[in-house]
């Protein structure tokens, strides 16, 4: 996969909005393929009592999660795996947040929709996954400007 996404991060408030639309029940795992500096896996622990796993290639990004589960207190919570989205098993999730691009969802959805299980749910923040329809789609106000969400539930 050659497309390079840059880090750009959701505002937290806007990826908890965006992640209370898919109904998160405490327990569940919420996966966060393309993490950054994980601040979504980490809020969602906090706020809705779910295990967080975020996946990131960036080393930097990677020890900057590390670091912050480990001073948050949120080690057994919290987890980052040093990685690439397309080499992952999404078999764990419950949930899958995206905010990659169009192209890179397209991609990457054969990967995530033949490997989650029946019922996970996947929000891709402002881009839709091309070929899938989704069940809901919706916006949320954010500091700045409006944030659209797709959500898609694995049948
Ligand atoms: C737009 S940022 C989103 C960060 C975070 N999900 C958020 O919404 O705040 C995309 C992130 O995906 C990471 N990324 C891009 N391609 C990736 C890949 N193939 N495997 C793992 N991480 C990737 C980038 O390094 C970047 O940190």
């Amino acid at each position: 996969m050659s497309i390079k996404v840059p880090y750009v991060p959701t505002p937290t408030s806007v990826a908890m909005e965006i992640i209370k639309r898919t109904k998160p029940r405490p327990g569940e795992v919420i996966v966060d393929a393309g993490a950054g500096e994980c601040n979504i896996v980490i809020e969602a622990a906090r706020r809705f009592e779910l295990i967080g796993l975020g996946i990131e290639k960036d080393p930097v990004l990677v020890k900057r999660c590390l670091e912050r589960i480990n001073a948050e207190g949120l080690r057994g919570r919290v987890y980052v795996a040093w990685g690439d989205i397309f080499q992952f098993n999404y078999s764990i999730a419950d949930i899958v947040y995206l905010y990659l691009g169009t192209d890179v969802n397209k991609e990457l959805a054969p990967i995530l929709f033949s490997t989650l299980k029946r019922g996970a749910r996947v929000v891709s923040h402002d881009f839709e996954i091309p070929g899938y329809k989704p069940t809901e789609v919706g916006s949320v106000k954010g500091p700045l400007r409006g944030h659209k969400y797709y959500l898609y539930i694995k049948t």
